[in-house]
């Protein structure tokens, strides 16, 4: 049986071994996935005694994101651009790869299984932090018209704008930035949700047609979907599918086998109520 872990702090709430246990059960595949709570001050020890002791894989999240870059030997495109990893992968020359599938997750929940359009679309991405870093290669690629990242700070998402602006047509700005402006498709990675709080938004932002997305999910609709709801929205979604989906990828990268996720959101979905 191969030897999978998530690490983090806290990790109580973690539904990854939930997920890979799935995945694992659905494609037979002989591995065991556990949580580990990691000491703030022990994650370059926690990872080696990991891997040493016959460890494959490992799932990271917060805060450990940008220490498992920094420790990993080989990194993907996507997870140099993000600075950060979520997936260690051990290779057979016994090094460490990384790679980040937050943003792919992301991209696959909204295309594939949501069957949102984002080539072409005017795209805004409120919040200016990890969340944001993680998905911002993934979502240039898939060619929108336009991407704006509008952030309470302003200066964090100039900062973004520019360090991305290789990639695509960018702007990054305050949330004034917002005003008189209309969106094919909004996404909410601000944290604000946990507080039950939502950024400052005008709400002539979105016309009949556009689809909201909250990378927050829990058992009722967030704040920014209920404000997207009663905006009229077309479409309005939360982000339990990236979850899975962001999953699946690092899955695959372990096992190269792909899991069906519908299955598995519908499940995590109904343990949410
Ligand atoms: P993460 O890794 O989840 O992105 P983070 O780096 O702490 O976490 O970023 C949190 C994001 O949510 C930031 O963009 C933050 O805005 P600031 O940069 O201005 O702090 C945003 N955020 C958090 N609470 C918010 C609130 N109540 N209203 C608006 N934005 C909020």
């Amino acid at each position: 049986t191969d030897k999978y872990a998530v690490f983090g702090n806290p990790i109580k709430h973690s539904k990854s071994p939930v997920i890979h246990a799935a995945f694992a059960e659905q494609c037979d595949q002989a591995m065991q996935y556990r949580a580990v709570r990691v000491e703030l001050d022990g994650f370059e020890r926690a990872v080696a005694n990991f891997f040493a002791g016959g460890g494959r894989g490992l799932n990271i999240t917060l805060p450990f994101k940008q220490q498992a870059f920094a420790l990993a030997d080989e990194r993907s495109d996507r997870a140099a651009r993000a600075g950060a990893v979520n997936t260690l992968c051990l290779q057979d020359d016994g090094s460490l790869f990384g790679d980040n599938t937050d943003g792919i997750g992301l991209v696959r929940d909204m295309v594939a299984n949501l069957g949102w359009r984002l080539r072409d679309q005017r795209i805004l991405v409120l919040g200016a932090g990890g969340a944001v870093r993680g998905v911002l290669e993934p979502l240039l690629r898939e060619r929108p018209r336009s991407l704006a990242i509008a952030n309470r700070t302003a200066q964090k998402a100039r900062d973004l704008a520019a360090e991305f602006a290789e990639l695509g047509a960018l702007e990054g700005g305050g949330l004034d930035l917002l005003e008189g402006r209309q969106f094919d498709l909004v996404i909410n990675a601000t944290s604000a949700g946990l507080q039950g709080e939502m950024p400052e938004l005008p709400g002539s932002l979105l016309t009949e047609r556009s689809c909201c997305y909250d990378m927050l999910y829990g058992a009722e609709p967030t704040p920014f979907m209920r404000w997207a709801a009663l905006h009229t929205a077309w479409a309005v979604a939360d982000g339990l599918g990236m979850l899975v989906e962001q999953a699946a990828e690092s899955f695959y990268r372990w096992r190269r086998v792909r899991p069906a996720t519908g299955p598995v959101i519908a499940q995590l979905r109904s343990t949410l109520a």
